[in-house]
């Protein structure tokens, strides 16, 4: 056999032995399924950085991650948190149950924590979870990988829902868990978020526990998180406002208001 065959063949084994079982390289696609395991900065280690290097944003999305309360209510499908017990979508109620060390209801327990390995903290790629892996999203993406904008309904919710509580947290005001709801109403910024509300972004609406979520524009998730990027982030983004109709004047008792 030619030289060059054989090492050509050589060469083509150890690709094969070498390529990851789970990978599907430039298609985009990601094939597993919790996407617990993969290491995400392999291939996205300039987002990475780029999240590291983003101050508060990268300070206070890494201290979500580590909430294991607020991890498992998203887990859980979290639609309100009251007096110490998360009640999800489907109706069960849980609570925390100290023996166990878990969320319980009935005979069910959940604790779920995005500390892969375990050392206490959301380090390296373990952020990236919070806001891309599947089914702590509650969405059956077939590619464990979806997008989770700002204004997600148990993030900072949106003009439909607020499915997110300041409790969680251990706060109660001011309520950051509401900033997308709160810019849906009346407000200053309200135009700036409601224009791009109405328009679709490029990725799949994640369909939440089957349900439909409060920042769906037609089948994807609208481009309402570029808002929140406009002003949050160094992402430059290029929208168009429309003003709201200028005041005519012929009303003369107007309801008093300011801009709040
Ligand atoms: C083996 C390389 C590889 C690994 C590991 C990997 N990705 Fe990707 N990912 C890609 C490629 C290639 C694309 C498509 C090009 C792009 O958008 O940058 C992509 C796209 C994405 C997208 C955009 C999807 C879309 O719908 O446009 C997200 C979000 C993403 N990856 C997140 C992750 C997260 C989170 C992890 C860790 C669990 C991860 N990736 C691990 C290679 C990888
Ligand atoms: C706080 C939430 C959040 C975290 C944490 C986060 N992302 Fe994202 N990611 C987003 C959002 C929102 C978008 C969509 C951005 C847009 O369209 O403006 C996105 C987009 C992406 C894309 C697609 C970019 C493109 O050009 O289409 C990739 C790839 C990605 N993220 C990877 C990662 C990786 C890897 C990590 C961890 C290092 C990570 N993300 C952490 C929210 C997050
Ligand atoms: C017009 C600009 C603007 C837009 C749009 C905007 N924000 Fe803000 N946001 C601010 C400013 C200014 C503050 C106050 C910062 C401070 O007090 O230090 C703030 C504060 C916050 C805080 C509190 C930060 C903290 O440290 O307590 C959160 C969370 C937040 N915004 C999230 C969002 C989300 C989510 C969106 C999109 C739905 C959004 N913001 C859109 C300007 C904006």
């Amino acid at each position: 056999m030619n030289k060059k065959i054989i090492l050509f063949l050589a060469f083509m084994a150890v690709s094969f032995y070498a390529m990851p079982r789970t990978v599907a390289l430039f298609a985009g696609q990601h094939t597993y399924y919790s996407g617990m395991g993969i290491e995400c900065e392999k291939c996205h280690s300039d987002i990475l950085a780029e999240i590291e290097t983003s101050g508060y944003v990268y300070e206070k999305h890494r201290d979500a991650a580590g909430n294991t309360n607020y991890t498992t209510y998203l887990s859980l499908g979290g639609i309100d948190y009251s007096a110490g017990v998360i009640t999800a979508y489907d109706g069960t109620n849980w609570t925390w149950n100290s023996t166990q060390k878990a969320w319980k209801d009935g005979s069910q327990l959940r604790n779920f924590s995005l500390d892969r390995n375990n050392n206490g903290i959301i380090d390296g790629a373990e952020i990236c979870m919070l806001c891309h892996n599947a089914s702590l999203a509650g969405a059956t993406d077939h590619t464990g990988i979806v997008i989770r904008g700002c204004d997600d309904d148990r993030c900072h919710g949106n003009r439909n829902h607020i499915y997110n509580n300041p409790l969680l947290f251990g706060k109660t005001a001011p309520d950051t868990t509401a900033a997308g709801h709160n810019l849906s109403q009346a407000n200053i910024h309200q135009p700036y978020y409601l224009e791009t509300s109405n328009q679709s972004s490029r990725y799949a609406a994640i369909m939440a526990f089957n349900q439909t979520p409060g920042n769906i524009y037609g089948e994807s998730i609208s481009k309402g998180h570029w808002a929140c990027e406009g002003c949050h982030t160094g992402t430059a983004v290029s929208v168009t406002i429309i003003p709201p109709p200028p005041y005519n004047h012929t009303d003369s008792s107007p309801v008093k208001r300011r801009y709040n």
